[in-house]
């Protein structure tokens, strides 16, 4: 990067002529070569000559919007590092601005000690990036597209059999709940196998495709199968072979399909539909689903033998909430891609937000926790650590329930000792539920040690027997 060893071109764009005064004076006294402009115009102007190293602008402006001077910028110039500042009223642009490229948002009012050190932040992680694009882009070339994590023994399970099933093609059956991870087991699956690696993986999600259409889909049509059919079209079967045909969402294929399907997975050909000739297939099928395919057998709405033609590898994986120590490593995982992505600063996670991402239920799974992360990260402006108060609403405890009861001090007085050890009792015994008897979850919920929380818990057995 070019920005060490000379004077650092920043552009201030800020409609408030004081504001943007005390901004320049003090770019110029951290050796910037600093200018001005007012308008979002001004600001293009600006940019018709060279693009600076750093733009600073704040969001709304008299004649436009920063967010849209961003994007401009950062179209023309993917170089330049965008810095936003914003008021109260601008934070969900300031998200939005982060999402298309902006290194950070400083949330107004900011002193000049928290502008300097985003600028520098900012500048450390473009310097990462530009360190780590090669290297990253040399391990996805050599295949490392899907990193499983999780040191839970019921995900450490879930990766053995992807390890036993490597270069073997026997079809597999995956089911878990939404956003547990299934697609991304597939494709380790797909890249577990040496040969198939090399050609499609080819995914079909079966409710997504109109009923009439998925056959075609599956198989491909020749030219007037039906009208619409004005040419030839290669199915799915045809463009994964040599590779992988991933069947999402099994269980929403229609009856009447699932016949076809079966004599497929029994015969390895195929014929396009309106056409009689057969074409063999060399594909590997794996089907995920977050229904209960053996109740829908029982009820009439899965046939048996295709259902027992999948199920030949069953592979389930739990709901996040049934492998809780997943979390932290996934949460870290997330947050360092979420800033690798949007090119903003790393940071911690704090103790008290990882207890709370424990205590959470997780209904989307880890789709629900990757998104709550990247929000947490991005709300986290300038803060050290993301705290739960960046964490989306329904996390970050405001709908809680009041964690110390108000107790009145009556005019008899009232027993103070009493009263505090009946509060402790009372919230070591609900965390201690709330965590399902786990003492070291429920010591992360109060933010205490385990030892304390033990501690704590074996005065209230002694006290209650
Ligand atoms: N063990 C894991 N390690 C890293 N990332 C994971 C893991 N499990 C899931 N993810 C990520 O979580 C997100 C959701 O996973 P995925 O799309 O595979 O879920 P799914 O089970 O296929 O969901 P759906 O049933 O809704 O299709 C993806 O971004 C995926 O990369
Ligand atoms: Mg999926």
């Amino acid at each position: 990067m070019a920005a060490v060893d000379r004077r650092l071109e920043t552009l201030v764009v800020e409609d408030d002529v004081h504001f943007r005064q005390t901004l320049l004076e003090f770019l110029h006294e951290l050796g910037h070569d600093a200018s001005g402009a007012g308008s979002v115009r001004e600001a293009l102007e600006a940019f018709d000559g060279q693009a600076p190293d750093l733009l600073l602008s704040d969001i709304r402006l008299p004649d436009g919007d920063g967010v849209e001077l961003m994007r401009k910028v950062r179209h023309a110039h993917p170089g330049t590092v965008v810095l936003v500042m914003t008021g109260f009223a601008t934070v969900n642009s300031a998200v939005e601005a982060m999402r298309d490229g902006a290194a950070d948002y400083l949330p107004k009012p900011f002193s000049m000690a928290q502008l300097r050190l985003a600028i520098e932040r900012a500048f450390e992680t473009r310097r990462l990036r530009e360190e780590n694009a090669e290297l990253r882009e040399r391990l996805e070339r050599n295949g490392g597209r899907a990193r499983l994590i999780g040191n839970s023994p019921a995900m450490q399970r879930v990766l053995a059999m992807v390890e036993r099933l490597r270069n073997i093609d026997s079809t597999v059956l995956i089911t878990g709940e939404s956003g547990v991870g299934k697609e991304l087991i597939v494709e380790a699956l797909h890249d577990g196998h040496a040969r198939r690696r090399n050609h499609r993986l080819v995914p079909l999600h079966c409710g997504a495709i109109p009923k009439d259409l998925i056959e075609s889909e599956l198989f491909g049509h020749v030219k007037g199968a039906f009208t619409g059919a004005d040419r030839d079209k290669i199915g799915r079967f045809e463009h994964a072979d040599g590779g992988t045909l991933f069947l999402d969402e099994i269980g929403t294929m229609p009856l009447e399909l699932q016949i076809k399907l079966l004599r497929v997975l029994q015969t390895r050909e195929i014929q396009r539909v309106g056409s009689s000739r057969t074409i063999p297939v060399d594909v590997r099928v794996i089907a995920a689903t977050n229904e209960d395919l053996r109740a829908k057998v029982e009820r009439g709405e899965f046939r048996e033998d295709l259902y027992y033609r999948l199920n030949v590898i069953p592979l389930h994986v739990p709901p996040l909430r049934e492998r809780r120590s997943d979390i932290p490593p996934l949460a870290a995982h997330f947050v360092r891609r979420a800033a690798e992505r949007l090119g903003v600063p790393l940071r911690e996670i704090s103790r008290a937000t990882i207890a709370r991402l424990m205590a959470h239920d997780w209904p989307g799974n880890v789709r629900e926790l990757e998104n709550a992360l990247e929000y947490a990260l991005v709300m986290s402006g300038g803060a050290r650590e993301i705290e739960p108060s960046a964490l989306p609403p329904e996390l970050d405890g405001g709908a809680r329930p009041e964690i110390a009861p108000e107790v009145e001090v009556t005019p008899e007085g009232i027993d103070f000792h009493d009263v505090v050890s009946s509060v402790e009792r009372n919230l070591i015994l609900q965390s201690l539920e709330l965590a399902g008897g786990n003492k070291a979850r429920a010591a992360q919920l109060l933010d205490l040690k385990r030892t304390t929380f033990v501690e704590k818990l074996k005065r209230i057995e002694r006290e209650t027997s």
